[in-house]
């Protein structure tokens, strides 16, 4: 297959913005739609070809957005649907997608459907959500646990039944055994279609279907103390449900109808369950997400290991997809150090499959410690200190005037202190930054289909080594990288090591010939242009 047939979802970047923390245009210290279309040139200089949005629709805010009270209009502190279709037309001018955030799974207890839904045992859309009686004893109806801490289940005083919450108790889940929420939320995801939008990336999807018969969750064998009590049982019984598929598949059609429209999903499930989203019967999602990068340790047999076994277990037409980071994992950076975070983002942009990039972590943004007092995100007191998620969502490092560019007012949350050294204005010209290897690697992807969409194959490599080799018909690159603080030599019998260092890590090689073997200094990675 040439380049040319292959969609932009595949061979392109996906850059994701948490819109709060991105770029404040009118002074509330809280990012907003303004903000980001004057950024975009800077993504388009950066040279992503996509930028998911975490969502922006009306929300009361409890989980920042995540519960949504209008799923067809615009928050205020954002902005306006003028300037959402603004952020569109801007976007597509530049050639970079739009992509948003759908809360599929649960809706905020503030959303019409669910006041009117908590109204009365009899009101039309009781069966919207999931109510149920007390146990037989009294107490909640089984032991179903939230994600974000305690029981799953929320007592409601007035109608005399528990309701349902995967997350918080402000994020009651919508019942989508039922139709009439499936059409309502199809039309929701039809309405952004129509003005333009290039897909979404679907919430907590995994959980969009629980058991019809209310089971009571498995304890987990393998918890650990520290673990968040959520650990405690297995969710067999809340999650990943067959009857999931049938509803992506239909929303999958939808999409399809659209043209060239892509789905993503949230989905943390092992790599042997997780590929049953692309769909096995008819299509599903086109990206069910693979967090292995995310949760594995970094350690480099792990992570080889990881990435053969996720390419072996993929069905045919089902497309990779790799991330290092989100708004509810801890920043790549801090997992494993600055020297580390190169070696990550060579690895992230040269694998088979589509990459998405974290804001911030171009420039190596770390997680900032927020003062007690200063705290926003609930689970530091729904699951508790330290579960919070403020330290990676923290405001883009522009420049180095006051609040980092980000605000002319107080911003919502504060400042990594190193932001006079990490943004945007100081790496752009600083030809060792790490903000000049990703804009080195991307350009280096995009002129290299072999690196994007070419054949990925596993090579031998011991220690701290991975490495593999990405190739077409036209181009083979070894890509060598170096988990570890030592100088290595990586060489290989099965390949013929010849050719010339196309990009290092530390940015200094370009050019270099190498043959027989690549000397690798301590937390250097190598793409290798090998000649025949
Ligand atoms: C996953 C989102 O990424 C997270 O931020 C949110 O809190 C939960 N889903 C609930 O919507
Ligand atoms: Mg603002």
């Amino acid at each position: 297959m040439s380049a040319e047939q292959y969609h932009w979802w595949q061979q392109g970047v996906i850059y994701h913005v948490y819109p709060r923390s991105f770029m404040d245009s009118d002074g509330d210290g809280i990012g907003d739609l303004p903000g980001i279309v004057g950024r975009l040139d800077y993504l388009q200089w950066l040279g992503v070809d996509a930028i998911w949005l975490s969502p922006i629709f009306p929300s009361p805010m409890a989980d920042f957005g995540y519960d949504v009270s209008d799923y067809t209009a615009i928050d205020p502190v954002f902005g306006t649907m003028e300037d959402f279709d603004r952020l569109v037309s801007e976007a597509h001018a530049r050639g970079l997608r739009v992509l948003l955030d759908f809360v599929a799974n649960h809706t905020s207890e503030h959303h019409p459907w669910f006041l009117e839904s908590r109204s009365s045992r009899h009101s039309p859309k009781r069966d919207w959500y999931i109510w149920r009686d007390p146990a037989p004893g009294g107490g909640p109806p089984n032991n179903w646990l939230s994600a974000f801490g305690g029981s799953a289940w929320e007592w409601d005083d007035r109608t005399g039944q528990y309701y349902y919450h995967a997350f918080l108790k402000e994020q009651p889940d919508l019942n989508w055994r039922n139709p009439d929420v499936q059409q309502a939320m199809l039309d929701a995801m039809r309405f952004w279609f129509e003005r333009g939008v290039d897909g979404f990336r679907l919430d907590a999807i995994w959980h969009l279907i629980k058991d019809d018969q209310f089971r009571d969750n498995p304890p987990n064998p393998d918890y650990k103390p520290n673990d968040p009590p959520y650990y405690r049982l297995l969710p067999v019984f809340t999650t990943d449900r067959p009857e999931i598929h049938p509803i992506l598949a239909m929303m999958r059609r939808l999409a399809d109808a659209y043209g060239d429209r892509v789905l993503i999903g949230e989905i943390y499930l092992p790599v042997e369950r997780l590929v049953a989203y692309y769909g096995m019967h008819e299509p599903e999602l086109h990206l069910p997400y693979n967090f292995q990068l995310v949760l594995l340790p970094w350690d480099a047999r792990r992570i080889q290991a990881a990435i053969d076994v996720y390419e072996a277990l993929l069905p045919p037409g089902a497309w990779p997809n790799w991330v290092l980071g989100n708004h509810d994992r801890p920043r790549v950076a801090s997992r494993v150090g600055r020297a580390q975070a190169r070696v990550a983002a060579m690895l992230l942009l040269t694998l088979r499959g589509t990459p998405t990039v974290y804001y911030g972590d171009e420039i190596g943004m770390v997680n900032v410690e927020i003062p007690a007092e200063a705290a926003k995100d609930p689970l530091e007191h729904t699951v508790g200190h330290g579960f919070g998620r403020d330290p990676e969502r923290t405001p883009m490092q522009w420049d180095s005037t006051p609040n980092a560019g980000f605000t002319p007012g107080d911003p919502w949350l504060p400042l990594s202190p190193d932001y006079p050294v990490y943004n945007v204005e100081a790496q752009r010209t600083d030809p060792r930054s790490i903000l000049t290897l990703y804009r080195r690697l991307l350009a280096l992807r995009r002129a290299e289909p072999a690196l994007s969409v070419g054949r990925y194959r596993s090579l031998p490599a011991e220690g701290e080594l991975v490495a593999y080799l990405r190739a077409d018909d036209a181009q083979r690159f070894l890509v060598a990288l170096n988990f570890g603080s030592w100088v290595r030599r990586y060489s290989c019998r099965q390949l013929g090591l010849r050719g010339e260092i196309a990009l290092s890590t530390y940015l200094d090689r370009e050019g270099e010939r190498v043959e027989g073997e690549v000397l690798l200094r301590p937390d250097e990675g190598v793409v290798v242009r090998l000649i025949d």
